[in-house]
């Protein structure tokens, strides 16, 4: 098949991977790519908000059917214009993304549809905000509405912090449009699991399920990133979230004719074995797609359940995913990161292991053509193995063998999952 890809992304990277993977003989593309993609895919470049540009590289390659992988163009409605054209796309509609690009909007629908979440109320004055939050108590957690690039949400353990924080997104208007309204939101206690699922609209098929690091250093402090690693499966039960989330959210989108087809995202979070929501995302998470793929062994293959759903048909209903192995992903982030990230170091990459693969997230050529950093997340180190154990240690080896100038990284991707395991063990232990 011809398949193109959108977005130039880690994500990208390991969906060009796996679905070569699946078959050598797929003819991929992308756009825009990038130099780790480039030796999987013939590279594009592109404007990722130009999508008539997009449309027309699809059109010209006469592809079998577009991925998109990043939220910026599914927001501005880039499934839209493929339908309207005729082409076959994997994601939701511009409607449909609105479970992601509208905090509002997902809350209002899982309040209706009883799907468990966080109480919350919305608010366009900074006042009335700062007074609901008085009656939340503490910790209370402040959210901008629409997209923010991961960075509007403020949890916040003081009265002062959380009227900071309504300030800065309400009346500094710290995301423009997308802090005109803000949730003030109740905080949950427990332990965060992502949560991917393919769907036709109707039925769901999920993946392995993964866990990201969204903090900076070791042991999850210093400040919020964009996700510094992640591993996949999770031994965490999230319960019968198909049956309490995903499918009635995926009802009432159908039924207010916002189907959504694509990926649906489900960040929950997991306290004495029950699941709420922190959040729903629209398509493939970053960096778990990198951990969560290589283990996910999907029958039909994945190449074929996203054809089939990018046609709009629906998914077979055999289709079945089985998991194989572990994956720890490290991320190498560029120095500064992820206030100010430095460009333009110069990237060794050497010989890549056996049972590790290596995604490029923010990498591009330089004029001599040497690969050089061009982003905040420069690399995805994931490793392979029997047990969390072997893929942390292959992950870890190689994320210390690259280099380049300021690289920073986390050596303890998956530390939750191996400190559950002694927790269990140690349990183990005392009943015997
Ligand atoms: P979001 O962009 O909604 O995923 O939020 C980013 C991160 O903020 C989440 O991954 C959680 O770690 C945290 N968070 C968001 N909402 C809550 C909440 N209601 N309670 C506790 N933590 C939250
Ligand atoms: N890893 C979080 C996200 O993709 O939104």
């Amino acid at each position: 098949m011809i398949i193109l890809v959108v977005g130039g992304g880690g994500r990208e990277h390991a969906l060009c991977w796996k679905l070569k993977q699946e078959n050598a003989n797929h003819d991929l593309h992308a756009a825009p790519g990038n130099p780790g993609i480039a030796e999987l895919a013939t590279c594009h470049a592109v404007d990722l908000s130009d999508l008539n540009a997009i449309e027309t590289i699809a059109r010209e390659l006469d592809v079998d059917f577009t991925i998109v992988g990043p939220e910026a163009p599914l927001a501005a409605g880039i499934v839209d214009l493929f339908r309207f054209k005729g082409l076959a796309v994997f994601g939701p509609t511009q409607g449909a993304a609105e479970i992601e690009t509208s905090k509002s909007f997902a809350k209002e629908l899982m309040t209706r549809v009883g799907v468990p979440t966080a109480r919350a109320e919305m608010f366009e004055d900074a006042a009335a905000a700062k007074q609901a939050a008085r009656a939340f108590g503490l910790p209370v957690v402040i959210k901008a509405s629409g997209l923010a690039a991961g960075k509007g949400v403020v949890v916040s353990g003081s009265l002062a912090d959380a009227d900071r924080a309504i300030d800065w997104m309400l009346t500094d208007r710290a995301f423009g449009e997308s802090s005109s309204e803000v949730l003030v939101e109740e905080f949950m206690a427990g332990e965060e699991l992502s949560y991917f699922a393919l769907t036709d609209g109707y039925s769901v098929l999920p993946l392995a399920p993964s866990q990201d690091h969204k903090r900076l250093l070791a042991g999850d402090a210093g400040p919020n990133t964009g996700g510094m690693g992640a591993y996949s499966p999770v031994s965490l039960s999230p319960g019968a979230v198909n049956e309490t989330v995903l499918l009635p959210t995926l009802r009432e989108l159908a039924r207010r004719d916002r189907k959504f087809t694509g990926l649906l995202y489900a960040g929950l979070m997991i306290e004495n074995g029950e699941s709420r929501v922190v959040e729903f995302n629209c398509r493939f998470g970053d960096p778990e797609t990198e951990a969560v793929l290589p283990v996910s062994m999907l029958e039909p293959s994945l190449g074929e359940c996203l054809y089939s759903i990018a046609r709009g048909e629906l998914l077979p209903s055999e289709a079945k995913c089985t998991v194989e192995g572990f994956a720890v992903t490290t991320v190498l982030a560029a120095a500064g990161y992820p206030a100010r990230p430095v460009l333009g170091a110069v990237i060794d990459i050497p010989r890549i292991p056996e049972g590790v693969l290596v995604f490029h997230a923010g990498t591009k050529r330089d004029d001599a053509g040497r690969l050089v950093v061009s982003g905040g997340r420069v690399l995805a180190v994931t490793g392979l193995g029997a047990t969390l154990e072997e893929a942390q240690e292959r992950s870890l080896d190689f994320a210390e063998a690259i280099e380049f100038e300021g690289k920073q990284y986390r050596a303890d991707i998956g530390f939750r999952e191996l400190a559950r395991r002694a927790t269990e063990t140690a349990k183990e232990k005392t009943t015997a």
